[in-house]
């Protein structure tokens, strides 16, 4: 297996743990390259199910995996995922590598948070409240502190109490909420960076390493193309880039060491948190997905907004990623529908529209188009081979491919390992 990058092509939660865990069975590294624990990948192996947040997915084949620079690192989730995982079997020590490039959260990232999207109340984002903007903000503004600089204690306490204090202004001052106590919060950091210290090593160079060795490395992404700082529907995005592109700043290898980049879409579409979708249907017919298809966020428990599938924004993460196949997920929760609307096209002001638009004022003018396809009213869930599919539910997929210009190499048809088609 070349190296390969999987990443969401909706706004996130599309089954990429599942399509990590199907191509991590063949890789010899897994390596998250961007965000942090506001991520939720779900694995469920024989009747367990393991939620990864911040420990890439491979983990649970007991792959190498890594942890690049261009995730930010909450030791404490660190740590709580760690214990989690090990208590269950999982060998983590001696499989995890992190950046020490990686930039920490902090309590004060998630004070300010929580302070700051209490504030902004309906013009919330909706965040995960696990800092993750925040202490990206800190990063683009130089005040970040990374994981390396703890093994130098005297610099990080100096660090730390310029931050806090600083920070302590903002809370008290902007939002009323409660000051920090900076020895409190370095006395834990260190506590917890003493337990993960060996793991720190500079990544690059490991992963470079590897690939050098003809090695299969696998590039987790999380969250999803949509929810993406810069091509996302900002502002309500989430604060890093979860893009192919991405992965060489966020480890630190250069472009062409790609070799295949895998789309994981959903059968239909679903959203967490706020901002614009424009095939979000009715809660009557969401809970009909939902009851089904586990509809609800796996880090913040939040139940999805749910919607019929929507090529348009397929089709920019098609191109934004260049995608060299889709995995398409979900596809037994179509089950049940007489009739599978798709949304080819949007309508904007009496123009037909194929482009996904980049400013929210236009978007809010879209309408989708959809055609409508005839369900196939089986049951998908013991389906293991493309023949073994209904025709028209073969049917469904290939209109899909014939729309992104993609093909398609994974599909899901349920939550267990075994409910897997490879094409
Ligand atoms: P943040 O990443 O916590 O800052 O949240 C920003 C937006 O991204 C919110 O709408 C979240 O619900 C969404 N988000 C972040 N991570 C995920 C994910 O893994 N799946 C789905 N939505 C996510």
């Amino acid at each position: 297996m070349p190296s390969t990058v999987i990443v969401g092509a909706q706004w996130g939660d599309e089954g990429k743990g599942r399509i990590v865990d199907i191509c991590a069975a063949k890789a010899d590294l897994v390596v998250r390259y961007h965000g942090g624990n506001n991520a939720g990948h779900t694995i469920m192996v024989g009747e367990e199910i393991f939620a990864l947040h911040l420990i890439p997915s491979g983990i649970v084949r007991g792959k190498p995996c890594v942890i690049g620079s261009g995730v930010v690192v909450d030791l404490s989730a660190l740590l709580e995922e760690k214990k989690n995982l090990e208590s269950r079997g999982l060998q983590v020590d001696g499989n995890l590598a992190l950046s020490d490039h990686c930039h920490l959260i902090l309590p004060y990232h998630k004070a300010l948070e929580k302070a700051d999207e209490a504030r902004l109340a309906a013009r919330r984002i909706g965040t995960t409240l696990r800092g993750i903007g925040p202490a990206y903000a800190d990063k683009a503004s130089r005040r970040g502190i990374r994981l390396g600089e703890l093994a130098y204690p005297d610099s990080f306490r100096e660090h730390l109490e310029r931050n806090v204090a600083e920070k302590n202004e903002i809370l008290t001052k902007i939002y009323g909420a409660e000051p920090l106590c900076a020895e409190t919060i370095c006395e834990e950091t260190m506590q917890q960076f003493r337990q993960i210290e060996k793991m720190v090593t500079d990544t690059s160079v490991l992963v470079s390493r590897a690939l050098d060795e003809g090695k299969a490395v696998l590039f987790e992404g999380a969250h999803g193309t949509l929810l993406d700082i810069d091509f996302g529907t900002y502002p309500y995005v989430t604060s890093s880039n979860p893009l192919s592109g991405a992965v060489c700043a966020g480890i630190g290898i250069g472009p062409k060491r790609i070799d295949r980049i895998i789309g994981v879409v959903k059968a239909y579409t679903t959203r967490v948190g706020e901002g614009p979708f424009p095939t979000q249907c009715e809660e009557e017919l969401a809970a009909r997905f939902r009851a089904q298809g586990r509809e609800y966020g796996s880090t913040t428990g939040r139940p999805r907004r749910i919607g019929w599938f929507d090529a348009v924004i397929v089709r920019k993460a098609a191109r934004l990623n260049g995608l060299d196949e889709i995995a398409i997920t979900h596809l037994d929760v179509l089950d049940q529908f007489d009739r599978i609307p798709v949304c080819v096209a949007y309508e904007c002001e009496g123009e037909r529209i194929n482009e996904f638009p980049n400013l929210l004022e236009k978007l809010a003018k879209c309408r989708p188009v959809y055609e409508e396809l005839p369900g196939w009213k089986q049951d998908t869930t013991a389906a293991r081979r493309w023949e073994d599919l209904p025709a028209r539910a073969q049917e469904y997929i290939s209109f899909i491919e014939r729309l992104l210009k993609v093909r398609t190499s994974i599909i899901l048809v349920g939550p267990k390992r075994e409910q897997t088609i490879v094409r």
